[in-house]
């Protein structure tokens, strides 16, 4: 008999009853050190007093209205984001996949409206990940997400991860955008690098079409900037964002360009939740927190101090770990056996990672995990490893 929760996932057996900080509280009173913050999603730990203020505060308030009517909380997000990035107007969805469902709109309507209605393709690369809407499944294009689901959304052109030469000769008179995650999460932890981001720019240039980037995994101060393509000193035309913006309640949003987003007049989009009141609340809290300077610093200071104790933990375990990955609070070990197996075992010494393709243990903790929980985290993996090498 099917389970009345429709078994799309296999769970580990771990029910948390509480969250503190970088601590998740097991029902049975164990506490796991959270390296997955819900992956990649609770950036500022888990029951942080700010946002738990600004939501207890709203709830009291006003839960929802309705985009019929002007929402101060989510005009006010939106005037901090677009004063912090590239944007010049935003539009809140409810997560990273809608997210996506409106990038794709977006950069096909404008052509439409620029009397293209041609350039419809958006060109992918291998091992990247958008959702699993029709658009974002199309998008990624692997059998693993794409196989039973068709027809699928035609236009999108997949090709080998980060491969440019590939990438100019499959730029044509159909082609709308480029679509790259900046450092691909569920892809295995893979970074492009700053030239290749820097030359996919030009080449959007050059060609006339628009670069979107989905900053869903990697944004909202995970690598140590607000957001990872600043490292390459390039902005996009249209920029999706989720997870780590609601620091844990449902907040997603598209950032764009003037000029990107001119083809999304009145009627052309809408969302009955998108930027309700309590998520608006807490995502202004996360940007007043993440967008400082002085934070984002010590993101990539406490980044420095993981990646060097990882490198320590790899150079232990020859045998379970091959190389660390990654940017900033978004690391990855790439694992020498199968990589659910670094899972089970950290739940194992009550440290929590996230499988990612490729055999990559994902670690993605609170932006505000301190430096004792760090060394703690590895002192856990080393005994999973451990524990995984006697096996
Ligand atoms: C890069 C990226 N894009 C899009 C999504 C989809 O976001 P959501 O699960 O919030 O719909 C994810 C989720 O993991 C993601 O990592």
């Amino acid at each position: 008999m099917i389970a009345t929760l429709l078994p799309t996932y296999s769970r580990a057996p771990l029910t948390f009853e509480k969250g503190e900080g970088a601590w998740l509280i097991e029902a049975d009173g164990r506490r796991f050190l959270d390296l997955g913050a819900g992956i990649a999603v609770n950036a500022l730990g888990h029951a942080n007093p700010d946002l738990v203020e600004a939501l207890t505060q709203q709830a009291g308030q006003l839960w929802h209205t309705s985009n019929l009517y002007e929402i101060p909380q989510q005009q006010a997000l939106a005037d901090k984001l677009v004063a912090n990035t590239f944007a010049d107007t935003v539009f809140f969805t409810n997560s990273g996949t809608e997210s996506c469902e409106l990038a794709v709109k977006m950069a096909r309507k404008y052509f439409y409206e620029k009397g293209a209605p041609e350039r419809v393709e958006i060109i992918t690369f291998s091992g990247s990940f958008h959702g699993r809407s029709s658009a974002g499944i199309a998008a990624a294009g692997s059998e693993k997400m794409t196989k039973g689901f068709g027809p699928l959304l035609p236009g999108f052109v997949h090709l080998d991860f980060g491969d440019l030469e590939a990438l100019k000769s499959a730029i044509n008179e159909n082609t709308c955008a480029i679509l790259v995650e900046p450092v691909q999460g569920e892809g295995g932890i893979r970074p492009l690098p700053d030239a290749v981001m820097k030359e996919i720019r030009a080449l959007c240039d050059a060609q006339g079409i628009l670069l979107i980037l989905d900053e869903v995994q990697c944004g909202v101060g995970r690598t140590g900037k607000l957001f990872a393509h600043e490292w390459a000193g390039i902005t996009p035309d249209i920029m999706m964002v989720a997870k780590g913006i609601g620091g844990g309640f449902p907040l997603g949003a598209v950032l764009a360009t003037e000029n990107a987003a001119s083809g999304m007049t009145a009627g052309t989009h809408g969302s009955t939740y998108g930027g309700n009141p309590l998520a608006c609340a807490v995502g202004s809290k996360v940007m007043d927190i993440v967008a400082d300077p002085a934070f984002l610093d010590e993101v990539s200071r406490k980044a420095g101090f993981m990646r060097q104790k990882l490198e320590g933990l790899v150079a232990s375990h020859p045998d379970i770990f091959e190389e660390v990955r990654g940017t900033g609070l978004m690391l990855g070990l790439k694992c020498k056996v199968a990589c659910g197996n670094v899972v089970s075992a950290g739940y194992g010494a009550e440290v929590i990672v996230v499988p990612a393709a490729d055999d990559v243990v994902r670690l993605l903790p609170p932006l505000t995990i301190t430096d004792e929980e760090i060394t703690e985290a590895i002192a856990r993996l080393d005994r999973a490893a451990t524990a995984l090498a006697a096996a």
